[in-house]
């Protein structure tokens, strides 16, 4: 049967990747819908390749182009959500960027179809409301995050109450090893270089920051119910083993392979089911050689402990966190902020705005926005400050 495929953020780095997989499976995979943002040329090109039923641009004031074809153009966030909740869809790709991919992730799971989930934001913002929208729907969560699909891949079959732990991996990001005096002055386009993946302009700064290994621990949190105080993280350079599970007689499991995202791509779209790629580069142990391990430098990198802590704060915490990281990460490659006050700018956010309870979807919005307007004066604050306008 071949499965009908959504690609929210087609456009960006795990959209084109997942395109990328799909060309290969032909028989497989059918795309019937794409959206973006605002790249509209990039989604036109895109269209008239797939020819999907359904194109979005998210981005009311982009619009849509003028093309002719059988493809039906839609403009708007809620356009995402229909797209996310159309019956006749088998999976959803959500591969949008940041909290904006929050009301889709909810649309799809609502409507009882497998997501294929690379915006973690959506559960780091809203993982209760997530969880209870996928036991409505009665629909799965396949992650696409090489973590999650590496503890995925490794719990497979066995008793939740075996395992004792999950350790992450963490490349590290193209500050590893710098000490807080190092990392004072470094620039967007410094952070802008990873040394092990190739992934859009937010994610690649998250990694630097370390920000994305707390939204992953969070994701961890949500995605497999277990504890904050049984989930670690530790850096691992090579990024070659993607995570580990421990179970309670202390056996560990791992799983492994050279950088790429069309693999764990590919096993969202096809899990529980393996198949045969063809393309994906074969795992070498000798190529692979030294994989090294290192604990994670708090001081230098304060945001995965800011993370983590607002995990476990629970309630609007998560989204708090998330949504000011979204502003920080933007003023830092604005050059508004330099790299050590983007925590400084989320820590503020968090202690002024708490942790209230997320009862609905409204409580999100309210907490986001709250955080949003709090990391925008705080960047602007840092910015004035340092033009001496204050
Ligand atoms: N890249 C990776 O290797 C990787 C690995 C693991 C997890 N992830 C996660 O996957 C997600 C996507 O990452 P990425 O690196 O692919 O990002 P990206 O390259 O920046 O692409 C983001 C996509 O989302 C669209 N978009 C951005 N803002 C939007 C909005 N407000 N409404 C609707 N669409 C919007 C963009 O459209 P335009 O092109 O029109 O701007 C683009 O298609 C993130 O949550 C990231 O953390 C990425």
């Amino acid at each position: 049967m071949t499965l009908r495929v959504a690609i929210l953020g087609s456009t960006g780095s795990i959209g084109r990747s997942t395109l990328r997989v799909i060309d290969r499976h032909p028989e497989r995979f059918e795309v019937v819908a794409l959206a973006a943002n605002r790249r509209v040329d990039a989604l036109a090109a895109q269209v008239a390749r797939y020819g999907p039923e359904t194109a979005v641009v998210a981005d009311v004031e982009t619009g849509c182009p003028d093309c002719a074809g059988s493809t039906r153009w839609r403009s708007g966030a809620e356009a995402l959500c229909e797209v996310a909740a159309d019956p006749t869809v088998d999976v959803v790709v959500n591969a949008l960027v940041g909290a904006a991919g929050l009301p889709p992730t909810l649309a799809a799971l609502e409507a009882g179809h497998r997501l294929a989930l690379a915006n973690k934001e959506s559960l780091v913002a809203g993982g209760s409301l997530v969880l209870a929208a996928a036991r409505a729907g009665g629909a799965e969560i396949v992650p696409i995050d090489s973590e999650h699909s590496a503890i995925l891949q490794c719990l497979e079959g066995s008793d939740e109450k075996a395992v004792q732990r999950i350790v992450l991996t963490a490349s590290g990001g193209p500050f590893r090893g710098r000490s807080v005096d190092e990392v004072r002055s470094v620039r967007p386009e410094d952070a802008l270089q990873h040394p092990t993946w190739d992934m859009g302009a937010k994610i690649t700064i998250d990694s630097a920051t370390l920000a994305n290994k707390a939204l992953e621990v969070i994701e961890a949190h949500w995605l497999y119910g277990i504890g904050y105080e049984r989930i670690d993280a530790v850096v691992h350079p090579q990024s070659v083993i993607h995570s580990f599970v421990e179970f309670v007689d202390g056996s560990v499991l791992a799983q492994l392979g050279f950088p790429t995202m069309e693999l764990p791509i590919l096993y969202s779209l096809t899990y529980p089911e393996r198949v045969d790629d063809g393309e994906l580069r074969t795992f070498d142990p000798v190529q692979a050689a030294n994989l090294t391990f290192e604990s994670i430098d708090h001081e230098a990198f304060p945001m995965f402990g800011l993370g983590v802590e607002a995990g476990r704060r629970s309630g609007c915490a998560p989204a708090v966190y998330n949504a000011a990281n979204e502003v920080a990460v933007a003023a830092f490659l604005e050059g508004r902020v330099r790299f050590p006050e983007i925590a400084d700018v989320v820590g503020n956010a968090l202690d002024r705005i708490g942790a209230s309870t997320v009862r609905d979807l409204d409580d999100i919005i309210a907490a986001d926005r709250a955080a949003r307007t709090a990391a925008t004066e705080a960047s602007e604050r840092l910015g004035n400050a340092r033009m001496g306008t204050t």
